[in-house]
């Protein structure tokens, strides 16, 4: 019996199982909305984050959308929009909300590569701080720290969940007492 071609089998599906295919990341482009939308709704329990985005996007408001590709496959996605200062004179905030990636693709970095590659693309661009609302464990190793650490507040009342990374540096010195207001996208869609 030939066993060697099985064999071979074998070693290559336990090599393409320690070895997934890389993923890349990449500018969201017009085509990839639908996909952008399956990643949303898979990776979501309701179509809220789907329906943000969608809303950012129409607004003009997303500054930095990414998309992480599998082979042709959309994997993940993650948006940045505009985060203002109220009561204070801190142009240049991005607030990165939502990202996701679908289920069957989680856990192998790509959530990772995208919060980087979005980090740098913000920096890039100009931005000058991030916030998000998340897990403080998760964020915490992209450089995000509890926004209480610079006095920044948020409209939702949250505690350590609501975390600041400044893209430039100093960039949140002086928001002591003041409050980081996203999008308007994000207040029509809790109400
Ligand atoms: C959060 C998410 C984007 C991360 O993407 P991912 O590709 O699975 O993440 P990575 O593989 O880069 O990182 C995996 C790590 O993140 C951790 N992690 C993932 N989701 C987490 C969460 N909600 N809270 C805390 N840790 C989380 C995992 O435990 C794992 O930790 P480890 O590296 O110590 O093992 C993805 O899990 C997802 O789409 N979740 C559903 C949507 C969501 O909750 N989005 C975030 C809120 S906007």
């Amino acid at each position: 019996m030939d066993v060697s071609g099985r064999k071979y089998d074998l070693m290559v599906a336990v090599k393409d199982e320690l070895n997934p295919m890389p993923s890349e990341v990449r500018p969201a482009a017009e085509g990839d909305a639908a996909a952008i939308r399956r990643v949303h709704e898979s990776a979501f329990p309701t179509g809220a984050e789907s329906r943000l985005v969608e809303a950012l996007s129409a607004a003009d408001r997303l500054l930095v959308s990414l998309v992480a590709q599998v082979g042709e496959r959309v994997v993940g996605h993650i948006a940045f929009s505009p985060v203002t200062v109220i009561g204070g004179d801190v142009p240049g905030g991005v607030g990165l909300a939502p990202v996701a990636v679908l289920p069957e693709h989680q856990g192998a970095g790509i959530g990772s590569g995208l919060i980087r590659a979005g980090l740098d693309r913000s920096k890039a661009d100009g931005h000058t701080f991030a916030v998000v609302l998340g897990e403080p464990g998760y964020y915490a190793r992209f450089g995000f720290v509890p926004a209480t650490r610079f006095g920044l507040g948020n409209e939702y009342g949250a505690a350590e969940a609501f975390m600041a990374c400044e893209l430039r540096s100093g960039s949140l010195a002086a928001v002591e007492g003041q409050i980081a207001r996203y999008a308007p996208e994000f207040a029509a869609l809790e109400g």
